[in-house]
């Protein structure tokens, strides 16, 4: 069966740290695994710019033994002229995954429709799933695990960012809160769903207004842009009723004694966040960014059913 990641939630919670598991390992021995070796190619397609997810797959790729082929889909005919579905159909002729960046979520989804090989989601209106697996990846190594842990969101709740953390966070285990001003609140279909999957985890999930109720206490604050792309010329007032959610060192006084800050960058300094706060000694931002690599290699891997045996997983 071929396996998409469109969404977090598709994969369990069981691969979701089997595939942060090989992560580790993989990041431990960067260079020891070469599953994509021949090479065989991956479709690594942008609708929208990037830098570290750009990077991060290109070498990633390459890594694996892989051939990566990364393309601005503005000088294709992706999308233009015939149906994303027949796209998809005819890069699964040439590579053994695609990687997409793009607007909506029926985008992606029509691609997969068509593709006979994984799809992977880099980043959609709806969701950032690879992101949150560099995210967790980074929580695990800074808080010694995600189990439990308390997570805050703070900032546009109603953005990719707040969605993904809401459904791998639950995922993963931890006790997550998302707050953004009214009126920027998180799709109640996203919220119901890591509702019930954190009903199986242990944790839980919560969706407010107040920020400081969101970070009081936490293990782990993050926020992102109030601005996401496409977004730039929406008619919205991106900057006051955000004001709040800043994540300055008053917000992040109300969490716990030595919580983290994640941010996926790029970031507004001086908006969403502080210089003081991102360049702080909380801060693992630049971490976070580097684990983009280990966690898409882990991510591929898997995906392409080429995952190594766990160590303590090893036969006779
Ligand atoms: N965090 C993230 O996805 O960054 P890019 O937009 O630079 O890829
Ligand atoms: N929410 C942001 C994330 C950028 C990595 C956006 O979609 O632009």
């Amino acid at each position: 069966m071929i396996r998409h990641f469109l969404r977090d939630d598709d994969l369990t919670p069981a691969e979701q740290s089997a595939v942060l598991d090989l992560a580790a390992r993989m990041k431990a021995d960067r260079f020891g695994h070469r599953p994509l070796a021949g090479p065989r190619s991956v479709a690594v397609l942008f609708d929208k710019q990037s830098l570290r997810t750009r990077f991060s797959f290109d070498v990633g790729i390459a890594e694996l033994g892989g051939h990566p082929l990364v393309v601005d889909t503005q000088v294709t005919h992706f999308g233009r002229g015939e149906t994303l579905a027949d796209a998809g159909r005819v890069l699964s002729r040439y590579v053994a995954a695609i990687v997409l960046r793009t607007h909506g979520d029926d985008r992606i989804a029509e691609v997969a429709d068509g593709a006979s090989v994984p799809v992977v989601n880099a980043l959609t209106d709806g969701f950032h799933p690879c992101q949150l697996l560099a995210d967790l990846l980074t929580v695990r190594e800074h808080c010694g695990g995600t189990v439990g842990r308390t997570l805050a969101y703070v900032g546009d709740a109603a953005n990719n960012l707040a969605h993904s953390y809401l459904l791998a966070g639950a995922m993963a285990g931890m006790h997550v809160r998302v707050a953004g001003p009214v009126g920027f609140g998180p799709d109640p279909e996203v919220v119901d769903r890591a509702a019930k999957i954190a009903d199986g985890t242990g944790g839980s999930v919560r969706a407010l207004t107040d920020p400081v109720a969101a970070v009081a206490g936490a293990d782990v604050v993050a926020t992102d842009t109030w601005t996401s792309m496409g977004q730039e010329d929406d008619g919205l007032d991106r900057i006051t009723p955000f004001l709040p959610y800043q994540v300055n060192a008053a917000l992040l006084g109300h969490a716990a004694p030595g919580a983290v800050v994640l941010h996926c960058l790029p970031a507004h300094r001086g908006e969403e966040i502080t210089d003081e706060v991102l360049d702080g000694p909380q801060s693992v931002v630049f971490d976070q960014a580097e684990n983009r690599l280990h966690a898409q290699k882990a991510l591929l891997t898997f995906l392409l059913g080429a995952a190594p045996a766990a160590p303590d997983a090893a036969g006779p």
